[in-house]
């Protein structure tokens, strides 16, 4: 049988059982969270401007129930899973500066640091009854921008040369 040099192998790629589950529970996770990011930036604000503002008002407020409803499991196990691959990555992260792949995956693992800030940010302006509309927006467009970039990092690390 012939082996397939996977792209980026040596670059920490790890194949076992364990890696793979967390992998995909990490990938499931991220793209439910980036999908309602994505859609509280890019859907909402167009299609609530075209809605009589009764019922734009009871979308966003139903909207924002199913999500603090659904989204709290998903982002902790988003966040376990993506701790639990760090794991098998450990020696690369003990020498961020050796490999492009330990600086980018340093990288990443900060700017998801960043996102569980703006994510308590919010959470803590709220309880004070401080979270503006404006301040609201402003997160939401900063937390899509970090995840956008995530993503990319995430793919670019095992490619980008030494
Ligand atoms: C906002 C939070 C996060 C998002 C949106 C996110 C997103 C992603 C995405 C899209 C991938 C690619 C998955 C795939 O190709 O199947 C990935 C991979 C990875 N993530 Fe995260 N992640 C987040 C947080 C974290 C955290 C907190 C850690 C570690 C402490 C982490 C560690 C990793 C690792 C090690 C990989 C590489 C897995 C591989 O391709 O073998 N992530 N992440």
């Amino acid at each position: 049988m012939t082996r397939v040099k996977m792209p980026g192998a040596g670059r920490g790629h790890h194949c076992g059982m364990a890696y793979v589950l967390l992998l995909i529970a990490h990938l499931l996770c991220a793209a439910a969270f980036i999908g309602v990011v994505f859609a509280e930036v890019m859907l909402m604000p167009a299609v609530k401007k075209r809605l009589p503002r009764p019922v734009a008002l009871l979308w966003e407020k139903e909207f924002g129930r199913r999500a603090r409803r659904i989204m709290p499991p998903i982002v902790l196990a988003l966040y376990l899973a993506g701790v639990g691959l760090a794991w098998f990555h450990r020696g690369a992260l003990a020498h961020p500066l050796q490999s492009s792949f330990a600086l980018l995956l340093t990288v990443k693992i900060a700017l998801a640091a960043s996102v569980a800030g703006h994510v308590a940010t919010a959470l803590i302006l709220q309880r004070r009854k401080r979270l503006t509309a404006s301040r609201s927006d402003l997160i939401h467009r900063s937390v899509l921008a970090h995840v956008l970039l995530i993503a990319v990092i995430a793919k670019a690390m095992f490619h980008v040369a030494p």
